[in-house]
């Protein structure tokens, strides 16, 4: 848990709620938790599922863990002080975007099952939906697709502590959604998404009949 620093700070409601934002922007923020070993396929399926949804006018947004660290994480490493700090900070920008309407398709290793619970329970206490998507490829798949080239690296010793070589993943005990990126195919992947957001009335993207 980060310290809290700052004294002498209120917080400062606004005048309309959540309900009413929702309501008046046509929309549902939920917040869908991509996590996995790297060359899983979260962000793959997380591009291709953004499409979909964009397509069909559902407003969404995407945070890859790559890309976060080039901007406000790039002062974080891979130590696991590093990545907790790195979940809790996205845990906390993806319950903003949520919490304005937003579907966020966040994709981060996030190794640590304590960091993506606490990511999920910052979400909940504030009535908001966290949905864990364990992106599962044996690491043998994720290594042989090694598509930066990390793998390779991380096994001839040019990269200490690599998720999955010498640093641990954590498996999800009891996702939300569970796909075997390393048996289907993409549009799979992306339809069971779907289906699941489909289901629980987060999203609509087919008209009735
Ligand atoms: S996390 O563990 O803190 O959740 P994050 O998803 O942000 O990781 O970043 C993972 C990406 O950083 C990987 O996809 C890979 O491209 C790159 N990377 C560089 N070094 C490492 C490392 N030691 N372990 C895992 N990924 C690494």
């Amino acid at each position: 848990m980060a310290e809290q620093r700052a004294t002498n700070i209120v917080w400062h409601d606004g005048d309309i709620t959540r309900d009413e934002r929702w309501g008046a922007l046509n929309c549902t923020g939920a917040t869908l938790w991509f996590t996995g070993l790297s060359g899983s396929g979260k962000s793959t399926v997380a591009c291709a599922l953004e499409q979909a949804l964009i397509n069909a006018g559902v407003y969404c947004y995407r945070l890859d863990g790559d890309n976060i660290r080039h901007g406000l994480n790039k002062n974080l490493g891979f130590s696991a002080d590093d990545r907790a700090e790195n979940i809790r900070r996205i845990g906390e920008v993806a319950k903003l975007f949520t919490d304005a309407g937003v579907i966020t398709l966040s994709s981060f290793i996030s190794p640590y099952r304590a960091d993506r619970d606490e990511a999920r329970a910052l979400h909940e206490k504030d009535g908001l939906r966290f949905i864990e998507v364990y992106v599962n490829a044996p690491l043998d798949v994720c290594e042989s697709r090694d598509v930066k080239g990390l793998y390779k690296k991380a096994r001839a010793g040019e990269i200490k502590g690599f998720t999955g070589i010498d640093d641990p993943y954590e498996e999800p005990s009891n996702p939300e959604v569970l796909l075997n990126t390393g048996e289907q195919t993409l549009a799979e992947s992306v339809q069971q998404v779907l289906e699941y957001l489909e289901a629980e009335k987060l999203v609509r993207i087919w008209s009735p009949a």
